[in-house]
C-alpha cells in the first residue's frame, strides 16, 4: 500500500506520454492524484491515459499541446484548471535531444532553435502560464509544487550535445528565478537525470550505452540509471517531505556530474 499523499490534489505532467513523465504520472495517480497529461505524441498519450486510468481508477485527462507554442500552452492551461479541482503538482518535464554529435560550431540554426524552443522556452511557457493560478490556490501550507526536468548536461556542458546542454543550464537558472518569484506559496525545483533508457534513446539500452561510451562516461555507482531513480526524487519533491526546499537542482546520476574524478580513473563498468 502506498501512502495517498496526493488525494484530492491535481497533477499536470508535460511529456506525460513517455519516459519519466509517464512513470511519474502513474505514481502520482497511485498516490491519489487526478491527472492532466500533456504531450504532442497523440497515440502514445492516448495509450498512457488508458493504462493509468485502468490501473488506478483516477481521473486522467489527455491534452495534446506543443509546449513551445504559447497559444497552445495558454489554451492547455485554461482547460487543465477546468478539468482538475486544483493543480497542486506541475511536473514540467517535456524535452527533446536532437542533433547529438554536432559540436557547438557545427550545430545548425534549425536544431539550435528547435532545442531551445522545446527545452527552455517550452518549460518557461508552461510555468509562466500555470503558476499564477497555482500560487493563488487555497491549499496549506503550500499552494503548489513545480518540478522541472533539467539534466546533468546542464551542469557539466557536454560538447556532443551543445544546444541541449545550454538549454538545460537555462532550466537550472529558470528554477532559481521562479522559486524566488513564487515564494512563499509554491516551491520550484529541478531534477537532473544522468543516463536512463527512455524515448530520448529510442527506448534502447544499446543506444544509450553507445552514447555513454562515446563520451567516456563512467558512473561511480557502477550501474545504469533507471526511470525509477528519477521518479523517486520527483515523488519526494511532490511530497510534504520537501516542503522547505525551493530553488534547487537535484542531480540523479550515480555520481557522474559531481564526482570530480577523471572518468578514466574510475573502476566502473558503466
Ligand atoms: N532519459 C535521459 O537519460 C535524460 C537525461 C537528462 C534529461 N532528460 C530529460 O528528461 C525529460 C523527459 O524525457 P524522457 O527522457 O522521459 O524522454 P521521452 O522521449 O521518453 O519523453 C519525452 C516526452 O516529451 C514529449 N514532447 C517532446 N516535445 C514536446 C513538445 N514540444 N510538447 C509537448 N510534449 C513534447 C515527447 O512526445 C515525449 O512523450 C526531458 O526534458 C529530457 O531532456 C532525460
Amino acid at each position: 500500500m502506498v501512502e495517498k499523499f496526493l488525494e484530492g490534489k491535481g497533477a499536470l505532467i508535460t511529456g506525460g506520454a513517455s519516459g519519466f513523465g509517464r512513470s511519474a504520472a502513474l505514481e502520482f495517480a497511485k498516490r491519489g492524484a487526478n491527472l492532466v497529461l500533456v504531450d504532442i505524441n497523440e497515440e502514445l498519450l492516448e495509450e498512457t491515459t488508458r493504462n493509468i486510468e485502468t490501473e488506478t481508477n483516477q481521473k486522467v485527462v489527455p491534452i495534446i499541446c506543443d509546449v513551445s507554442d504559447s497559444n497552445q500552452v495558454k489554451k492547455m492551461g485554461k482547460q487543465a484548471f477546468e478539468e482538475l479541482e486544483n493543480l497542486y503538482v506541475l511536473f514540467n518535464n517535456a524535452g527533446i535531444g536532437p542533433a547529438a554529435g554536432k559540436s557547438i560550431i557545427r550545430i545548425n540554426e534549425r536544431d539550435w532553435d528547435l532545442t531551445f524552443n522545446v527545452n527552455l522556452k517550452g518549460q518557461w511557457l508552461v510555468s509562466k502560464f500555470l503558476s499564477p493560478k497555482m500560487r493563488r490556490q487555497n491549499i496549506e501550507p503550500l499552494s503548489g509544487k513545480i518540478i522541472h526536468t533539467a539534466s546533468i548536461a546542464g551542469m557539466d556542458m557536454d560538447p556532443m550535445i551543445p544546444a541541449y546542454s545550454i538549454s538545460k543550464s537555462g532550466i537550472i537558472g529558470l528554477v532559481q528565478l521562479l522559486a524566488k518569484e513564487l515564494a512563499p506559496n509554491v516551491t520550484v525545483n529541478a531534477v537532473s537525470p544522468g543516463y536512463h533508457v527512455t524515448g530520448i534513446y529510442a527506448n534502447s539500452e544499446d543506444t544509450m550505452v553507445q552514447t555513454m561510451k562515446m563520451g567516456n562516461v563512467k558512473t561511480p555507482l557502477n550501474r545504469l540509471g533507471t526511470i525509477k531513480d528519477i521518479v523517486d526524487v520527483v515523488l519526494f519533491l511532490a511530497s510534504s517531505a520537501s516542503d522547505f526546499i525551493t530553488g534547487h537542482n537535484f542531480p540523479v546520476d550515480g555520481g557522474i556530474a559531481e564526482v570530480g574524478v577523471p572518468a578514466s580513473y574510475l573502476k566502473s563498468d558503466f
